[in-house]
Formats: C-alpha cells, structure tokens, sequence
C-alpha cells in the first residue's frame, strides 16, 4: 500500500502531544482501557488503530503489563513521535484501518481512539477489524458523532442506541455487537465523546495461522 508522502497528520505531529485537545484524547483512552480492566481473562494482544503518537498504547502497557502491543498510523509522522515512548513489548507499523497486515483472529482487543473518524472506508475497516479479532474479542472505539445532534439521526433501541444509524448498521453487518454504548460530556474542546465495547460475534474462528499456532 503507498502513503501520501505528507499527510495533515504528518505535519501535526511534533506538535500534537501539546495541543488542546489532549486532556480529551487521555480521558478517551482511559475510558477504554477503564472498561476492560475488569475482564477475567485480560488480553494479550492488542491493536491501537490509528495510533497516533502512541499514548495509548503507553497508557495500556501499564494497564496490561504482560500484553504484547501493536500500533498502526498511516502517518509516518506521528508513528516517528510514537516511536520515541514505544514501550518494551510493542511494534509500530504503517498501515491504515482499510488494510491491516495481519493474520485473522490475531487480537483480543482492538482500539481507535479519534481514527474513526477519518478513516477512508468505515466499512471496510470495521470488517478488516472484525477479521483480525478473535472470536468474543472486543472492539473499543471512542468518536465524536456531531451528526446525531445536527441532522436529527436515528436512534437506535438496545445497547447502540446512541449511534448514528450508519455506525450501528456496519458494526452489525462485520458482526460486531455493541455491549456499551455511552457519552462522556464537557471534555474540554471536545463535547460528547462516544465510548462504543463492542464483541466480536463471528462465532466460526478462522483457520489457525502460524501466529496462533505460536501462542500455544
Ligand atoms: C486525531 S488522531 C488520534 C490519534 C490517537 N488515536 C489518539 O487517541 O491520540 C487521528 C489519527 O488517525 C490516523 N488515521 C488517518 N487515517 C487513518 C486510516 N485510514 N486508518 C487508520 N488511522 C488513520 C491519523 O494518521 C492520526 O494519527
């Protein structure tokens, strides 16, 4: 896959850990991490989707110290910031939401804090997502969905009412079933964040990879 050499985000970079908007990226990233702390069984692999300069991959290698990390940005620019607070057990790669190099039902946990919403293709993204989780993996995905308020959408009955229709419809059609849908208010530039839990329900595992053969 080839990138734009320079991307919006590649010239964000060097400054993007000091703009205003990161009391609000932090609090989405503890929101996340905050609802898997209490699974039985804590993941082993996660993928940070649009990783950014790696903060919640940081974040997670306290939280789950025994976790292997990995993170993938399209902007070598802000991977080049990631790299520098890269903890120990994680790997940094190039690659978009649309293309995930990875074998299928690699992770126990996917996140995408603030990618979402400038991914090319949501739909292809949330399959190739759904497609590298494991079976009852979980999804965990914070946006800011001003259309909901603006256009009048739909809502939905059942945990994904607070999402917009679109969202609701592809997270079902890759089978990724929201659990917990809520809305942190008042995060500074940034109102009414959407924390989405969803798991993955595509019951049948793929074939074993050499990568699942590895985990033993
Ligand atoms: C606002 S930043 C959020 C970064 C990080 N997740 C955080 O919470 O600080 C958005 C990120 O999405 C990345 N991005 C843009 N297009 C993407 C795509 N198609 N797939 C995955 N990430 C993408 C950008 O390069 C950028 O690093």
């Amino acid at each position: 896959m080839r990138f734009s050499p320079v991307s919006m985000f590649d010239r964000w970079a060097p400054g993007y850990d000091h703009s205003a908007l990161q009391s609000a990226y932090s609090r989405a990233h503890r929101a996340i991490l905050g609802s898997v702390t209490h699974l039985s069984a804590p993941p082993r692999r996660i993928l940070d989707v649009g990783c950014g300069t790696g903060r919640l991959l940081a974040a997670a290698s306290h939280t789950f110290s025994e976790a292997e990390l990995l993170g993938v940005d399209p902007s070598a620019g802000m991977l080049s910031v990631a790299e520098a607070r890269r903890p120990a057990r994680c790997r940094l790669v190039q690659a978009s939401a649309e293309h995930l190099p990875f074998p299928d039902d690699t992770f126990d946990l996917v996140t995408a804090t603030y990618s979402f919403r400038h991914w090319s293709d949501p739909h292809v993204g949330l399959h190739q997502i759904a497609r590298v989780l494991v079976p009852r993996g979980l999804f965990g995905l914070v946006d800011v969905f001003p259309e909901q308020r603006r256009r009048g959408w739909p809502y939905h009955l059942g945990a994904d009412r607070l999402l917009p229709s679109v969202l609701a419809q592809t997270l079902r059609s890759a089978h990724l079933r929201p659990t917990g849908v809520t809305t942190i208010s008042g995060c500074g530039a940034v109102t009414d964040m959407t924390v989405v839990i969803a798991v993955n329900d595509n019951a049948q595992p793929h074939q074993p990879t050499g990568l699942d053969r590895r985990r033993g």
